[in-house]
């Protein structure tokens, strides 16, 4: 069978620019700040635990929509699985170019919100959602787990992966700590939650979780990077950090933070099904 691979990064990076590429270092947020560091697997628990979430997402086949797919790592896996059709929502203009560039005539790619997709009820078989709950608060959390729900048919799978905190009765006072210090860090006002309150955000929207893991909150770790970017990727960041001086402050503040919580937070996955 012919490779229907979807076109390269070097592609998709003259198709559009990085989200946030011209804005100043110093502010942009945490995740197009590793974009641009070279970073393409932008999930807490990196790709590994993407690629078991994915796996009992059950793609083949299935009309699938992404929401903030970002830079279109994951849209590459899910191409590569050859859904029924692919359509992908992300806020960011210039993710949302990338991610057209990446999936090319094998799907579609639109900028909008996630909690309102204008896509049709009970449309699609699988819902992705990667990194993207964890940087809105409560109720934005809750409008997008039902608008998951809302465009799911019955029997479909809402698959996320998000940035978690353990134990399930973490420390109040810790909790808030972790959390500011966390958005000092990237930039984002992110409000990860503990496994048990990631099942309870699925179960409100009508949901029935049946597979959830953790791995650990590795993003900026040696052995992470080599294993999910490469030894090309890996190559890439090194030599964007080393040169930038800017760049390296920001991502040594990140690592210090990450470090500093490192046996507080986790990547959470989850998969859920819509009941009959
Ligand atoms: C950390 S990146 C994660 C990208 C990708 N899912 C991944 O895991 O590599 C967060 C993405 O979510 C998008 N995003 C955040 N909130 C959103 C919302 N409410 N609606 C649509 N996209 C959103 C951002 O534009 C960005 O592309």
């Amino acid at each position: 069978m012919e490779d229907q691979r979807p076109t390269s990064e070097t592609a998709a990076s003259a198709a559009a620019p990085l989200p946030y590429a011209n804005r100043p270092l110093a502010t942009a947020p945490g995740h197009w700040v590793l974009a641009r560091a070279g970073k393409r697997v932008l999930r807490p628990g990196g790709a590994a635990l993407s690629t078991a979430m994915l796996a009992r997402a059950r793609l083949s086949g299935a009309d699938i929509v992404e929401l903030a797919p970002g830079l279109g790592r994951t849209a590459t896996e899910v191409i590569a699985a050859d859904p029924a059709s692919y359509t992908a929502i992300d806020r960011d203009p210039d993710a949302a170019r990338r991610v057209a560039a990446v999936v090319g005539d094998r799907g579609s790619v639109r900028r909008g919100e996630a909690a309102q997709t204008g896509l049709l009820d009970a449309s699609a078989d699988v819902v992705i959602g990667e990194a993207m709950l964890s940087m809105q608060g409560d109720k934005a959390k809750a409008a997008i787990a039902a608008e998951a729900a809302r465009v799911l048919r019955p029997g479909g799978r809402y698959a996320i992966h998000e940035l978690g905190v353990v134990p399930d009765d973490i420390d109040a006072a810790h909790y808030t700590e972790l959390r500011k210090d966390l958005a000092r860090a990237i930039h984002v006002n992110a409000r990860p939650m503990t496994v048990a309150a990631w099942r309870q955000l699925l179960e409100d929207a009508g949901l029935v979780v049946d597979w959830a893991d953790t791995a650990p909150m590795a993003l900026l770790k040696l052995s992470r990077n080599l294993r999910d970017e490469g030894l090309g990727g890996f190559a890439r960041i090194a030599r964007n950090v080393i040169s930038d001086r800017e760049l390296r402050q920001r991502m040594l503040v990140m690592r210090r933070t990450f470090k500093r919580y490192e046996r507080d937070m986790v990547g959470v996955a989850l998969v859920a099904h819509k009941p009959e």
